[in-house]
């Protein structure tokens, strides 16, 4: 949700996009009412699979207005922060599998002028985010394991869902509650319920069978619907 307008946040991963075209991709998500573009950077380590770096942030940069969501899967993501943030990043997530230091790294990525998002794979449990929670901007929860798009929604991460938003709201958090994993019209619904404001997806915009307009649609259609 952007705290200014309660809008729930949309935001295509552009891990799914067509690497040839994807300025032209970016500004079809941003035509069609996209609220954020989002980029998974792995690190070949921390998860099986290499993607992008931060040449690719300041490209997206270049393509768009909207905020980049930049969500690194990558060990010691602390020496590459200042990075991702000269290349334009508007919020940078970081995984706390990855942070022994995880409260110094967010307060390093807000010195930055970045928001601060921090976020946990499946296997890990939600209180180890409660000690930060007051200092993060953007809690992200992942409903599959990180590395690869186009994989199953995991639905026993909606309970974890919930507890987050539990949490953020007994300390009155504003941070945007984001889930990232098998988000599509049979499931954004679920996680939007269990509290979640801010929704990535992936195969679902950009392999939607009738055009990534079409794929946002969809999507924005389910919040729509439910809000009613
Ligand atoms: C997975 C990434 C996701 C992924 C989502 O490691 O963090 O952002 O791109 O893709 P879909 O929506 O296809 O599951
Ligand atoms: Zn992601």
């Amino acid at each position: 949700m952007d705290p200014t307008t309660s809008r729930l946040i949309l935001a295509p991963s552009i891990l799914s996009a067509d690497f040839t075209r994807l300025g032209e991709q970016i500004a079809l998500c941003e035509r069609a009412g996209a609220d954020w573009i989002h980029v998974d950077v792995m690190d070949g380590d921390f998860v099986p699979n290499i993607t992008v770096g931060p040449m690719i942030v300041e490209a997206c940069r270049r393509a768009t207005g909207l905020p980049l969501d930049v969500h690194l899967m990558i060990e010691q993501p602390e020496r590459h922060l200042e990075a991702f943030a000269a290349a334009g990043a508007t919020s940078i997530t970081v995984h706390v599998e990855t942070c022994p230091h995880l409260h110094s790294t967010l307060q390093q990525i807000k010195a930055l002028g970045v928001r601060a998002g921090v976020t946990l794979n499946p296997s890990t449990p939600a209180a180890l985010i409660a000690p930060v929670a007051n200092f993060a901007d953007l809690v992200l929860v992942m409903t599959v394991n990180p590395g690869f798009g186009g994989q199953s929604f995991i639905p026993e991460m909606l309970p974890k869902v919930a507890e987050i938003r539990r949490m953020l709201d007994s300390i009155e958090s504003r941070a945007w509650l984001e889930v990232d994993g098998g988000i599509a019209a049979e499931t954004i619904h679920l996680t939007r319920e269990a509290g979640a404001t801010a929704f990535v997806a992936g195969k679902a915009i950009f392999h939607h069978p009738s055009g990534i307009a079409d794929g946002i649609r969809v999507l924005r259609d389910r919040l729509e619907e439910q809000k009613r």
